[in-house]
């Protein structure tokens, strides 16, 4: 499969189009960012390690039966994907109360969410990703009504999947943001990643940060050892030979 031109420079992904038109690839960099790309790092070996364990999420995701736009990791940070026409919603699933959701509203830090709350943000730095409900989103003409509902409810299996797969690894998953495409059909399938940059994951024993929120923090130097933890709890040892990260 060839790199042809790149159609997406992201802040911390590329993604260039390839001899197939039905499939691109994704090329996950070592470059961190927070506060919508205005403090930027670059963390040695961080595209593999999101690479690899986005890989795996997806690959189990598909096996309990949501569709994903996985296809192969080519390189251990160079992802072959199936073409989607992105929707440029962020849909965050809360289990626990924390970040931008304490500073909004008077919930307290750390509340178990039962049944877990589940939002979407227009995807738009300029606009700093504003919160958006049904309403927005038809005026902005992004989504119909049943992709909307489509969207809801995938998000709450994928958490569902993710949480059990999380606490297998003694993970707690506090909360995640995910992205859909559509294909060549109009079908809803899950893209872009899911990895520590996207999650926030809570040892389950210490209650450890173990996600991008150290980076947040200015704890630099402390979050690629807890990628790398993740990344040691969800594979197994077959796949951490293969890798070798
Ligand atoms: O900051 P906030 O509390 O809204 O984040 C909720 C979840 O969504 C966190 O897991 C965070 O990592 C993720 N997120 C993201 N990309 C964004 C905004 C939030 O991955 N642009």
């Amino acid at each position: 499969m060839e790199r042809k031109e790149l159609i997406n420079g992201g802040k911390v992904k590329s993604v260039y189009n390839t001899t197939d038109e039905d499939k691109v690839i994704i090329e996950f960099r070592d470059d961190m960012t927070a506060g919508d790309g205005e403090r930027k790092e670059v963390m040695n070996k961080k595209g593999c390690l999101n690479a690899v364990i986005s890989s795996k999420i997806f690959q189990y995701l598909e096996s309990k039966g949501i569709k994903t736009q996985f296809i192969e990791l080519l390189e251990n940070n160079v992802m072959l994907a199936q073409k989607l026409d992105m929707i440029p919603i962020e849909v965050i699933v809360r289990n626990i109360a924390t970040g931008s959701l304490v500073r909004k509203y008077p919930i307290e830090d750390g509340t178990k969410l039962d049944p877990p709350i589940v939002q979407m943000d227009y995807k738009d730095d300029e606009f700093h990703d504003p919160m958006l409900n049904y309403s927005i989103i038809k005026a902005l003409g992004i989504a119909t009504q049943d992709e909307i509902d489509i969207l809801v409810e995938l998000a709450g299996k994928v958490n569902d999947a993710l949480r059990e797969f999380f606490d297998q690894a003694g993970i707690i998953l506090v909360d995640f943001k995910i992205e859909f495409g559509r294909d060549e059909e109009g079908n809803i399938i899950l893209g872009d990643e899911i990895s520590p940059d996207s999650c926030r994951l809570w040892d389950k024993e210490t209650l450890e940060m173990m996600d991008k929120e150290l980076f947040r923090k200015g704890k630099d130097d402390e979050v690629m050892d807890a990628y790398l933890e993740v990344y040691n709890r969800v594979l197994s040892d077959d796949d951490k030979s293969k890798y070798g990260l």
